[in-house]
């Protein structure tokens, strides 16, 4: 069992052994280390419960606490707060038990089914900065989920559909009359037609710019968009090796950012259920007409703000990215039944998220025990806290940012490292970005620091896989100790108590982190717990260490350190190099 569980389970104990009686103990961290290492605060409610001075209480508590051999000292402050000093038998039982299995200190007993919807890009067009946090939010909380015993799926939700299509199939068409797609007997044979993403980047923006600028060629896609979502077969086909060709760029990026998802689902998927949804929701009679669109009231009573009904179909007929989304969960539900949809999206789609959730349960399309979770997340700008943009005033792509990072990364490495530099160089730049990306709380915004975000002496990825590279060859040297077990029976400094006592509070910075899905905590933490292994790692001999027993305990508290640190830089998804 968890230690700080056990510890906690056991007070509860001793309170009922004192007639008290209370649901749970939770004893957490002390705010004021001098005093204790943890405290227990429940004192005070359960005092006036009972009609008792809380100060007696806490010292007949006390008395049977300072019985514990988990715990050396244990005294009372203020009020009734319960000062908790662990005892050196229960750390080292700790960092033996962590050593035999590293899990202990991320399970959490939670194994729900949770569906993830991140990434978000959109075929034809740039993956750009905006992306970004989209990419590296999702995937970590998907690890983290992971890591504490859920299962995920993952859906990348491509934007492949709708009347953008329209108008990039319209601008080939212009250009190119003569393609077999284009002719009535075309029936889906392969074509010899080749198009690059750089080809679609290019077309996008003509295309959308002449269809806002003239009527006739925005009907026209209009058009070409209807037909496509009937299966046109030449505008199927097009429209295919459009998204094959967006695809091929999309995945690279993501490679490059260890994300990965189980599904490669777009809303052209979704569109398929389209009409049984609409079926279902027009058998609940839930469907009005207004103004010529249709839409789902979804205000409720207790609103502060004003929530505008959903608009199903627009009043020209096109079917809205409300509407989509339903059809998105429409399909979930159906195929996958998960415990919980989690979307990670730019916090400015607040009220879209809120309109489609509302509309889902109100209508029945999900039950209302399906929990739908909208996890927006702050902008990043650029340095000077304006929309991050290249230098020429365009919208900054995301294969600019990795680029410009690893050359940031590659001036920096290390002279002496003659092989795979570019690889180096990009690991050390993605866990530079990602690091950066995942520190603020998830809602804040940041700014675009390149020489802060890749400093070796800051909070940053670069620190943190420098730090853990180097416990990585201090280990591998230690092999030439033939040390036969690794096990920690000494705790010799105060630092080596504080490095142990940060591994203690671990689970409940990965249950925090989970129940407010967010990154911020974890990357803090990692920084902390280097710092202080880093401090130890200055002051104490390791490997030239003399007494065998400091010596082998050392090495475990650092081969323990390194597990950690390599678990939690999975979960946020950075990859850690040989060396560098
Ligand atoms: N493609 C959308 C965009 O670029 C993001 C999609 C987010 N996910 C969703 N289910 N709506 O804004």
């Amino acid at each position: 069992m968890y230690k700080i569980a056990y510890l906690e389970n056991k007070i509860k104990e001793s309170l009922a052994s004192l007639g008290y009686d209370t649901p749970s103990v939770t004893i957490n961290p002390s705010s004021r280390p001098e005093l204790g290492d943890y405290q227990y605060n429940g004192i005070m409610p359960l005092a006036k419960k009972y009609q008792q001075n809380p100060i007696e209480l806490a010292n007949s508590l006390v008395s049977l606490i300072n019985e514990y051999p988990e715990i050396s000292e244990s005294n009372v402050a203020g009020p009734g707060f319960i000062n908790l000093k662990f005892s050196d038998a229960f750390l080292i039982d700790f960092m033996n038990e962590s050593n035999k299995d590293i899990n202990i200190n991320y399970n959490q007993d939670i194994n729900k089914t949770i569906f993830l919807d991140y990434g978000g890009p959109n075929v034809a067009k740039i993956l750009h900065v905006g992306h970004l946090r989209s990419a590296n939010i999702g995937e970590a909380l998907k690890r983290l989920c992971e890591t504490i015993g859920c299962t995920t799926i993952s859906d990348v939700h491509l934007g492949d559909w709708g009347r953008p299509m329209g108008m990039v199939i319209l601008e080939i068409k212009t250009r190119y009359p003569d393609l077999p797609y284009f002719k009535d007997n075309y029936h889906g044979e392969e074509v010899a037609f080749n198009l690059t993403n750089d080809d679609l980047l290019e077309l996008y923006p003509i295309a959308t710019t002449k269809a806002k600028e003239d009527a006739k060629i925005m009907e026209e896609a209009r058009q070409i968009n209807y037909e496509l979502q009937n299966k046109h077969p030449g505008y199927y086909a097009l429209w295919q090796k459009i998204v094959e060709a967006s695809l091929k760029e999309i995945k690279e990026i993501y490679e490059d950012l260890n994300v990965s998802f189980d599904l490669w689902e777009g809303e052209s998927d979704n569109f398929q259920y389209m009409d049984e949804m609409f079926d279902y929701l027009y058998s609940k009679n839930i469907i009005e007409e207004s103004e010529g669109a249709k839409v789902i009231t979804v205000r409720e009573e207790n609103d502060k703000i004003e929530i505008p009904p959903l608009i199903l179909v627009k009043s020209n007929g096109a079917v809205s990215y409300e509407a989509t989304d339903l059809a998105a969960l429409w399909e979930r539900t159906h195929k996958y039944n998960p415990d919980e949809i989690w979307y990670m999206t730019d916090k400015r789609q607040v009220l879209h998220f809120t309109q489609v959730f509302r509309a889902s349960t109100k209508s029945g399309i999900t039950n209302p025990d399906l929990k739908l979770v909208f996890n927006g997340f702050g902008t990043m700008n650029g340095p000077d806290g304006k929309p991050f943009k290249t230098r020429d005033g365009g919208t900054m792509p995301l294969k600019n940012l990795v680029s410009m990072v690893t050359q940031e990364c590659l001036k920096r490495l290390n002279e002496n490292i003659t092989e795979n530099r570019e690889k180096i160089a990009k690991d050390i730049a993605i866990a530079a970005i990602k690091y950066a990306d995942l520190l603020p709380y998830r809602t804040t915004d940041y700014n675009f620091d390149i020489e802060k975000f890749t400093d070796l002496n800051g909070k940053t990825g670069t620190y943190l896989l420098y730090s853990t590279i180097r416990m990585k060859s201090l280990l591998n040297k230690s092999q030439e100790l033939n040390i036969k077990e690794y096990n920690l029976t000494t705790i010799n400094t105060d630092i080596e108590r504080k490095i142990i006592l940060a591994m203690l509070d671990l689970k409940r910075i990965i249950k925090r982190s989970y129940e407010n899905c967010s990154l911020n905590e974890i990357c803090e933490y990692l920084y902390k717990i280097t710092s202080y292994y880093n401090n130890f790692y200055a002051d104490n001999h390791i490997l030239t260490e003399e007494n065998k027993e400091i010596q082998t305990s050392r090495l475990t508290l650092t081969k323990i350190i390194y597990d950690n640190n390599c678990k939690l830089l999975n979960i946020l998804g950075i990859n850690i190099p040989e060396k560098m």
